[in-house]
């Protein structure tokens, strides 16, 4: 039995960042992960294998509505839908072996297996008993079902993401119950494959908290591709058949009920933590109402010694932000300052257009009763968008009125979730829209209608 000065129980973006840094700070580290495989839900069932799928068939679209405009003739490329499975899987091999190799160098040892805090200061894995000074949590989640409805997740005809990024071949129709981010990437993969997708949602607008331009910009977008979205609808029931679910719903407006068929319906309403088999009950760990594990601004919970970062705490389920918590939770374990800016954290939704925000939309400043001014400047105007096919969207800029400072951005356009990083850069130096405005950009890039944006909070944008 080894003696560590941390032990981060769970590998995804978190946890396995959290290893790394605390081992760069010289500090003596184990990571516990049950999978066969480092990275968690992120790298395995999540974010990079949805990237894979969305990026073949975003080549497939490309092909089959772009190429011949553009002097390239012949018959679009047929669907090898194996072969794109195995493509997926060969990226996430590549990363998930990527950490270990991190973990190697870092000399970080790997616990393999589901861990448990049987007492402070100690993790269990197996029939093995670990010693930590300290102990990171950072367990991730898990899907949560339709909440107040009759749903079983079979992961072949009722599925989640996980069972969504592995169907055994394509289906004729998916119904997606929830307009989020899962339900809009995968909706959008299977959209460009063929299948008829109907998207199910409880509110009356997709995207819920995005900025609400944004949200009937993308809906019209997505529309446009051939997702068919039925709004303010509350499924009460999922029923599973042999080879096909039927899904029932109520129409907010006029409470009628409505019943829906496919051959696969995929859940995606939302996320919960996953702190199964932890023994958290038993050690006295405070949680909140929402099921988190309740900590404070340094990611202590109410047990000495016991942190927890990512997905199983209060804030966005992004792994960015858990990234962001583990390293900073890393520092403070080394006596250091470790700080997260949880006002500066960009959203990104990888359709086709991307979208991607950060800070506040034009909803909450209007709650707020804040003067705000908004720089808005269309891809039409940006020439490079034009040559690829994307000048549909916008960037939208809000600064504050009278001292110009960036408040928020919110963009929807090609290479989006790249684009906004610059507004987070701005936002973190406390920049105002002229700042923004007088940096040059280089020609012809994405990146000049963030410029335009900013432009357009002063004297006017130039390409309006
Ligand atoms: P979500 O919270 O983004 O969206 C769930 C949607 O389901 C909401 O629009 C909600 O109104 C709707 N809904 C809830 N109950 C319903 C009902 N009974 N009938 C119809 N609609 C209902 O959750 P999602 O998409 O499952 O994602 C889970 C988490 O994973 C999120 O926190 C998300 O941010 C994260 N994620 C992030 C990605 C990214 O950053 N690109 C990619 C995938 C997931």
């Amino acid at each position: 039995m080894a003696q560590y000065d941390v032990i981060v129980i769970g590998a995804g973006p978190g946890g396995y960042v959290a290893a790394i840094r605390c081992a760069q700070l010289g500090l003596k580290t184990a990571c516990v992960e049950g999978r066969d495989t480092l990275g968690g839900t992120c790298l395995n069932v999540g974010c990079i294998p949805s990237k894979a799928l969305l990026h073949a068939s975003h080549q497939l679209h490309e092909a089959e509505h772009n190429f011949a405009a553009m002097g390239l003739k012949g018959k679009a490329p047929s669907v090898d839908w194996k072969q794109m499975l195995s493509y997926k899987d060969d990226v996430i091999g590549q990363n998930t072996k990527g950490i270990e190799f991190l973990f190697k160098k870092n000399k970080i040892d790997w616990l393999k297996g589901w861990g448990s805090i049987p007492e402070a200061g100690k993790v269990k894995v197996g029939d093995d008993i670990h010693e930590a000074k300290n102990i990171i949590i950072a367990s991730g989640s898990e899907a949560a079902s339709v909440p107040g409805a009759e749903v079983e997740i079979d992961e072949r005809i009722v599925v989640t993401s996980t069972g969504a990024l592995d169907l055994p071949k394509i289906p004729k129709k998916m119904i997606v119950i929830g307009a989020g981010v899962i339900g809009l990437e995968m909706g959008s993969v299977y959209a460009r494959l063929g299948t008829e997708v109907e998207v199910i949602e409880y509110l009356d607008a997709i995207t819920p908290g995005m900025d609400a331009e944004v949200q009937r910009s993308l809906q019209k977008l997505l529309a446009k591709q051939g997702l068919k979205f039925t709004l303010g609808a509350a499924v009460s029931k999922v029923e599973t058949g042999r080879n096909k679910a039927a899904v029932t719903y109520t129409l907010r407006k006029d409470d009628t009920e409505h019943t829906a068929e496919a051959d696969v319906v995929l859940v995606a309403t939302g996320r919960k933590p996953f702190v199964d088999g932890l023994g958290l009950d038993a050690l006295g760990i405070e949680m909140t109402k929402r099921g988190q594990i309740a900590t404070d601004a340094q990611w202590r919970t109410n047990l000495p010694g016991i942190y927890a970062i990512g997905d199983v705490i209060e804030g966005p389920m992004l792994a960015h932000k858990a990234e962001d918590e583990g390293m900073a939770c890393a520092e403070v374990i080394a006596g250091k300052h470790g700080h997260v800016n949880y006002g500066v954290i960009p959203g990104v939704i990888y359709t086709w257009p991307e979208v991607a925000s950060v800070g506040a939309t034009e909803q909450q400043l209007k709650e707020e009763g804040r003067s705000y001014k908004a720089g808005k400047f269309s891809f039409m105007g940006n020439a490079r968008a034009k040559a690829v096919f994307a000048g549909e969207g916008f960037v939208k800029l809000l600064v504050d009125k009278e001292t110009d400072r960036v408040l928020g951005c919110h963009i929807i356009g090609p290479s989006a979730g790249d684009l906004i990083h610059e507004i987070c850069v701005a936002m973190e130096f406390g920049a105002s829209a002229e700042d923004v405005a007088l940096t040059c950009h280089a020609h012809p890039t994405f990146s000049e209608a963030v410029r335009e944006a900013a432009l357009a909070c002063g004297d006017g944008a130039i390409h309006a």
